[in-house]
This record gives C-alpha cells, structure tokens and sequence, in this order.
C-alpha cells in the first residue's frame, strides 16, 4: 500500500458497535462521506462504541483520552512545561489559537494554564476523535473546567482566519513535522494518525495567516533539529530533549 493510498480517507468506514450510538455513527459516516460497516474494515475504521469512537487498524488501535495527559496538568507539573513556560503571559483572559489542533494535547496544556484556546483541525477523522475526546473530558472533574476553555473549529485554519478580526494574545503551530518518524520509534496514536495526514504544504500560508492575527506572539513546534517554518529565523527559540519552540514575537518580524 502507498502512502498516497493511506491518506486517503476514501478507504476509511465508520463501525456502528453500539446501539445507542448508532444515530452518531450514521451522522459521521454521512459527514465523512465513507460507508458504514457492523464489522471494521480491511485497513482503517472509525469505531463507534459504547465508550469512545476509536480509530482502528493495521493491528492498532487509539482514541483520544485527555485523562493520560492528567500527569502533566496537575500537582504542580504544569510548570514546568516547556509550552506553558513559553506562552506565559501576565494578562487576564488571555487567548490562543491553536491553528493546527491535531489531537488537542497541546492546547489543553494552555487552557490548562488559563487560556480560552480556539482550536481549528482540517481533518476530518482527526476532529471527529477530538471531538469525542472533548465529549468525555466534559464529565471528568478535573478535566471539564479546562475542556471548558477549548472550543473546536473544524476546518483549514488559513481559510477560516483568513478575514478574521480576532486579536489573539498566542498563535500556536505545529503542523506536522516535515521527517516522519520510524514507527518503531512513535507511539499508536502517530502511528495511525500518520496514514490520514499529509506533510505541511502550507507553511508559509500558515505563518502569514498566524502573523496577520497580530498577536503578542507566534509559537511554532517544530523537531529539535528540524528548519525553521518556512525557513523563516524565530525572535527565539527555547530547546527541549526532542522538540524545540520557535518564538516570534514582533508582528511583521516575518515579512520577508
Ligand atoms: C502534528 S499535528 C498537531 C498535534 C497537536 N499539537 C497536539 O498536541 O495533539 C498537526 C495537525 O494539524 C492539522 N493541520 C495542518 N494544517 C492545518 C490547517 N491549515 N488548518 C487546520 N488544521 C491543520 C493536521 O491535520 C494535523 O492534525
């Protein structure tokens, strides 16, 4: 199988495991545009249970679970994330726009912080288990204030920004990075979310659209080695063991 072949969605089915659900599995194979099976399909299936809607396939399986990122939020850990010690801002009611939300793990650590975080998703398989991740976030205890601070915009978020009048305190990006890793070396989720996504195309588009907001500041993640976003040099950049955060922070600083 190419890997043209597994970002196609065209091969993906949505299985109904569970009466009750079973309205929602017809809506997200309508939405989808895919079929709908009681079994899951040959590669990947969307599948919709009692719990969860999962993504399974290729001897894998993953649904996004905001409760195992609870390690990092709470008794003190937040800190010391590398992400929240980059967007800290001293100002109330402080906003961010997560311009490529993927599976929200990033922007719950802002909204974790104390950001309302408005997350925009492009893929559709994608937005539809961070929806679901979303739905059962909102009935944990601790998670719900902060899920309560994110909302999902579903759609590409250069077009959706494109005339938009929000003044945002942080972009953040992460597209995806432009080397896929060996999936010895990823976990389940990468692993099956990799066949749905394609590289970044639009990386310029995507700094100029984040830059056009006017924020205090751009965050873009990128691999700890990797080239700037658009081959564009940050203000700064602050460095962990695997990753590293580019910081532009002067509006205009990435015109050419
Ligand atoms: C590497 S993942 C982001 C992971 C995310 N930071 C997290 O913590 O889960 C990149 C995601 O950005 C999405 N994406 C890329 N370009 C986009 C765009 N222009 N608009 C909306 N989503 C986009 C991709 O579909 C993909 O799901």
């Amino acid at each position: 199988m190419t890997k043209k072949q597994l970002n196609q969605t065209s091969e993906l089915v949505v299985c109904s495991q569970s009466r009750k659900n079973e309205n929602m599995a017809i809506a997200l194979a309508k939405r989808l545009n895919v079929p709908i099976t009681d079994k899951p399909g040959e590669q990947l299936s969307l599948v919709v249970d009692e719990h969860c809607i999962s993504l399974q396939g290729y001897g894998l399986s993953y649904y996004g679970d905001f409760e195992q990122m609870l390690h990092r939020i709470t008794q003190g850990r937040l800190q010391h994330e590398m992400l929240v010690r980059v967007a800290k801002s001293k100002e109330e009611g402080r906003k961010a726009i997560d311009m490529t939300a993927g599976m929200g793990e990033d922007s719950l650590l802002l909204a974790a912080s104390g950001y309302n975080v408005t997350m925009y998703e492009q893929n559709p398989v994608v937005a539809a288990l961070l929806k679901d991740a979303l739905r059962r976030a909102k009935k944990h205890p601790v998670l719900c204030d902060i899920v309560g601070r994110m909302q999902l915009v579903e759609g590409n978020s250069v077009e959706l920004l494109k005339d938009s009048v929000e003044r945002p305190d942080v972009v953040y990006l992460d597209p995806m990075f432009p080397a896929r890793q060996k999936s010895g070396l990823i976990g389940k989720k990468l692993q099956l979310i990799q066949k749905l996504e394609q590289p970044c195309l639009q990386e310029e588009e995507l700094l100029l659209a984040a830059q056009s907001l006017h924020p205090q500041k751009i965050i873009v993640k990128r691999p700890l080695k990797g080239a700037f976003l658009a081959g564009r040099e940050p203000n700064y950049s602050i460095k962990g063991k695997a990753i590293r955060y580019d910081v532009f922070y002067t509006p205009g600083i990435i015109d050419k």
